[in-house]
This record gives structure tokens, sequence and C-alpha cells, in this order.
């Protein structure tokens, strides 16, 4: 076993709101582990409290054996664990490929450039690459957003509602690209609502309702899971 990312006992409140309560995850190198819930259910706040953006107010995370709690988000995303947003946060004015030579100043790769235009091809999104960010489809803009993650050359990637707002051809191609990054043991951590991408992509799916963990396993068992079905059904 081989664990890249534990995050254990993890709490975070808003006042007197418990987002996230005491939940437990792991993953290994080349996991890819889903993770659903209905709305509200504190998952972009998870992915928030791994990120760094907010500091738990309970438990402890681990990358690499090293606690990152409290750690700033550009120091996590550096130390290689990186996540996208629900919505893309894109530098909308500058064009595709200055999209990605932005964080990639923090490298020091020998080209940047030629390292960006790559990932770009990896992408699929040469043929834009210098169209303003603000003139790409939604999909698109995920696309990109995914493409600037992979500057940094991740080992862990959290997603944030990937295939949301996505047309079918991009979902597939994003679907193939995090397969094919998973194969080189990359390890991704997806939320979102699209249960056919979800079911087909993750070996393990993890389920919050409510800011608890209330199931986790695979996919086969977590679709029978009555309480799973209960939190979708509000029952
Ligand atoms: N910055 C915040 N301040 C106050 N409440 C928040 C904040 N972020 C999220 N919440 C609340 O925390 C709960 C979980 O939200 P969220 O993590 O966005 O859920 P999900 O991504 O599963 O839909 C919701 O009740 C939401 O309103
Ligand atoms: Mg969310």
């Amino acid at each position: 076993m081989d664990v890249i990312l534990e995050v254990r006992n993890l709490t975070k409140k808003f006042g007197g709101l418990i987002a996230v309560r005491n939940v437990s995850l792991a993953l290994e190198k080349g996991d890819v582990l889903g993770l659903i819930g209905p709305n509200g259910a504190g998952k972009t706040t998870l992915i928030n409290v791994v990120s760094g953006i907010y500091r738990p107010d309970g438990g402890r995370i681990y990358f690499k054996g090293s606690r990152i709690d409290g750690l700033e988000p550009y120091k996590i995303a550096r130390r290689g664990l990186c996540r996208t947003f629900q919505i893309p946060k894109l530098f909308d004015k500058m064009t595709v490929i200055e999209n990605l030579l932005v964080p990639a100043y923090a490298i020091e790769a020998e080209s940047i450039y030629g390292k960006a235009v790559d990932t770009l091809k990896f992408i699929g999104l040469e043929h834009l690459m210098h169209e303003r960010a603000m003139n790409l489809s939604g999909g698109q803009k995920k696309l990109l957003e995914f493409g600037r993650v992979l500057m940094l050359d991740p080992e862990v990637m959290l997603l944030d509602e990937p295939f949301a707002g996505v047309a079918p051809s991009i979902k597939e191609q994003i679907m193939k690209l995090i397969k094919e990054l998973s194969e080189q043991g990359r390890s991704f951590l997806i939320v979102s609502h699209d249960m056919p991408s979800v079911f087909g992509l993750c070996e393990r799916i993890a389920v919050m309702s409510a800011g608890e963990k209330i199931a986790e396993g695979a996919p086969e068992s977590i679709r029978n899971d009555i309480r799973v079905i209960e939190a979708y059904l509000g029952g």
C-alpha cells in the first residue's frame, strides 16, 4: 500500500455550520477516487481545505508523508497537489498559452514555453493557443484549467466538477486524459454530479451527505447502497 494523500478526521466549520465533519479519505498512487453527494454535502469545502484555501478546524492532512494542513495553497501546489475549480478560474483576457505560462513561472523548467506547447497538444487545445481564454467554450475552459495544473507536474489532482457544463465530446476527452495520467501513476479525487462519468471512471467512490462521509466502496456496491439512495432521495 502506497498512500500518497491521507485526509484524517477532517472537520471544517463555517460559524455554526459544520460543512465537513470528521471525514477521512486515502489516495494511493494511480488511484481515481470519485466523491459524490447531494448539493451542499461539503465536497467543494473538502477540496478547499485539502488545497489550503481554508484551515481545517479539526483533523490532519498528510501528503507524501508530511502534514500539509494549514500550508498556503501555492506551497501545497508546488509540492505536487493541485486542484481545479467548479467554475474555471482563468485569466480571461490572456491567451490560452499565456494561461499556462503564468503559474509555470514558479517552476524552473528548461523551456516553459515548450512545455506549455506540449501540454496544449496533450489536452488538444493547440489550435486555440493564441485565442483569448474568454472566447473558449465551457468545456474548453475546463480543459485549459486542467492543462494549467499539469504544468506543475502534480502527483495528485483534485478536480471539482470537471464535467459540469461540458459537451459530450470534451467530456470523453477529459475522461481519457484522466485514465492516461492515472496509468502513469498520478492520482485523482474527482468531485462530480455526472454519475455515468464517475461510475465509468472511478474504481472507488466515496459519498458525502450533510458534511459526513456516509459510504465508500466499489461502484457496484455504492450504486446499491441504501444510505446513498436515501441521501439522494432526501430520505
Ligand atoms: N465560505 C463559506 N461560508 C459559509 N458557508 C459555506 C462556505 N462555503 C460553503 N459553505 C456551506 O457549506 C456547505 C457545504 O458546501 P459545499 O462544500 O459547497 O458543498 P458541495 O460542494 O457538496 O455542494 C453548504 O451548506 C454551504 O452553504
Ligand atoms: Mg461543490
